[in-house]
């Protein structure tokens, strides 16, 4: 099994970026935890994490076909991006959406996200625990999927 993790914009700076929100662990750590724990469910892992909105969809597009399912933390691109939430709608790819910071406790700009009601999920305010529960409740979620 593939799964494709996107990370959004201002995640390269985790570790110096508002550490009373985000913590001081780098988006480094979490991609070390979340490898170790592929190896663990036996799926393969992509990571790609980038500050241009284009991108994010352009990666979300070239996953048709190649990856089973999507773990992504949009960031900011959450609560302002029709273009992602498209993307990720028509690529159709099971999808789960994490947030390192409780995103409903924070600004009443941030509870609203474009990206949930295409998701089948999401995970939220757990910090780096946010991704790997998701990458756990994804990966079961395929495989429960290709059961029938
Ligand atoms: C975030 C929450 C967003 O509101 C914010 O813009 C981020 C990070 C989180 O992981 O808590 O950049 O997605």
């Amino acid at each position: 099994m593939k799964i494709l993790v996107i990370h959004g914009p201002n995640l390269n700076l985790l570790g110096t970026r508002e550490p009373d929100v985000y913590g001081t662990f780098t988006l480094d750590d979490i991609s070390a935890s979340l490898s170790q724990l592929a190896v663990e469910l036996g799926c393969d892992l992509s990571m790609v994490q980038s500050n241009s909105e284009g991108t994010l969809v352009d990666s979300i597009q070239a996953a048709k076909g190649v990856f089973h399912g999507i773990l992504i933390n949009p960031a900011a691109y959450t609560h302002t991006s029709v273009a992602i939430r498209d993307a990720l709608s028509a690529v159709a790819l099971p999808t789960v959406e994490v947030h390192l910071s409780n995103i409903h406790k924070r600004e009443e700009f941030r509870h609203h996200s474009f990206v949930a009601p295409v998701a089948v999920g999401q995970i939220s305010g757990f910090g780096p625990d946010s991704y790997l529960l998701g990458l756990r409740a994804l990966v079961h979620y395929v495989r429960q999927q290709a059961k029938g």
